[in-house]
C-alpha cells in the first residue's frame, strides 16, 4: 500500500532521491537561515530586543542546512542544482508572502508593520516545518542513519513555533492583532498553494528517478490534490491560531550544538 512511510522509504533507500530530498531541504534551511540573519540585522528600531532570538532562530535554520548536507556527504553524495519548481522559499517570497529579499538585500532598517509580517508568515511556516519534521520522527524517529538528525531538527522547529506564537500574541496584546489576523490569513492561503505546487512537484522528480509507473504518480498527484482541498477548506485555520505555548522563551538561549554532524 502506498503511505507516506513507503514513499520516504523509497526515497531514502535511493541515493539519487535522497540527494534530491536532502538538497532540497539543506537549500530551504539555508534560505531561512539568510533571512532571519538578515532580518535580526535589519530590525525596526524599536523592537531591538527580539534581534538576539531572530538570529539564533537564522543561526537554527542553518545548522539544519549543514545537517542535510552532513546526511549527503555521509553517504558520499553531493548536493545538486534544486529545481526551482520545488524551491519552496522563492514561491512563497514571488506570491508576494514574508518579507521581499530585495529589502532583506538592502540596509533600510525595517519597521514594525515588516517585523510583525515576518513574525505571521513564520508562524505559518513553522507550522509546516513542525508537521513534516513530527511525520519524518514518527516514521524514521529510530533510523540508524536519519534518527539523530531528525529529532534535533524536530526539536528546533517545535521551539521556533513556540516562539512565533508567544512574540504574535505579546504584538496581539500591544495593539497590533487585526494586522496579524489578516498577515497570518493571507500567508495561510497562498502557503497551502505553494506547499501543493512544490509538493506535486518534488513527487514528479521522485516519480521519474524512482521509474514509478503511471498509476501510482497518479494515485500520488490525488493525493496532494486531496490534502490540499482538506487545507483549503479547513485545514488552514490550524496555521493562523494562537496559543500560549508550553515551551516559554524558546529562543531564549544558545543554539544547541550540532557535533556529529
Ligand atoms: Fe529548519
Ligand atoms: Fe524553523
Amino acid at each position: 500500500m502506498l503511505t507516506a512511510k513507503s514513499l520516504f522509504q523509497e526515497i531514502i533507500d535511493d541515493d539519487d532521491a535522497f540527494r534530491l530530498f536532502c538538497s532540497i531541504a539543506a537549500s530551504g534551511e539555508s534560505q531561512g537561515g539568510w533571512e532571519n540573519a538578515r532580518i535580526a540585522a535589519l530590525v525596526a528600531p524599536g523592537m531591538r530586543e527580539l534581534a538576539p532570538k531572530i538570529t539564533r532562530h537564522g543561526a537554527d535554520e542553518d545548522k539544519h542546512g549543514r545537517i542535510f548536507h552532513a546526511l549527503l556527504r555521509k553517504r558520499g553524495l553531493e548536493p545538486v542544482p534544486v529545481p526551482p519548481e520545488t524551491d519552496y522559499t522563492m514561491l512563497l517570497e514571488r506570491r508576494g508572502i514574508g518579507l521581499a529579499h530585495e529589502k532583506l538585500r538592502g540596509d533600510e532598517p525595517l519597521t514594525e508593520h515588516d517585523v510583525i509580517v515576518y513574525l505571521a508568515h513564520s508562524r505559518v511556516t513553522e507550522q509546516r516545518a513542525a508537521d513534516q519534521m513530527d511525520m519524518l520522527v514518527t516514521y524514521f524517529g529510530d533510523h540508524p542513519e536519519l534518527g539523530k538528525a531528525i529529532h534535533m531538527i524536530d526539536d528546533d522547529e517545535a521551539n521556533h513555533l513556540a516562539y512565533c506564537h508567544e512574540e504574535l500574541l505579546r504584538l496581539a496584546r500591544e495593539g497590533h492583532g487585526r494586522l496579524i489576523q489578516t498577515t497570518l490569513r493571507e500567508s495561510a492561503l497562498a502557503e497551502i498553494r505553494v506547499y501543493r505546487d512544490v509538493s506535486l512537484a518534488v513527487m514528479g522528480h521522485m516519480g521519474r528517478i524512482l521509474k514509478w509507473p503511471r498509476a501510482k504518480g497518479a494515485a500520488l498527484a490525488a493525493g496532494i490534490h486531496g490534502v490540499h482541498a482538506y487545507e483549503r477548506l479547513a485545514g488552514w485555520h490550524r496555521m493562523i491560531s494562537l496559543r500560549t505555548p508550553e515551551r516559554r522563551n524558546a529562543l531564549g538561549g544558545p543554539v544547541t550544538p550540532a557535533p556529529a554532524f
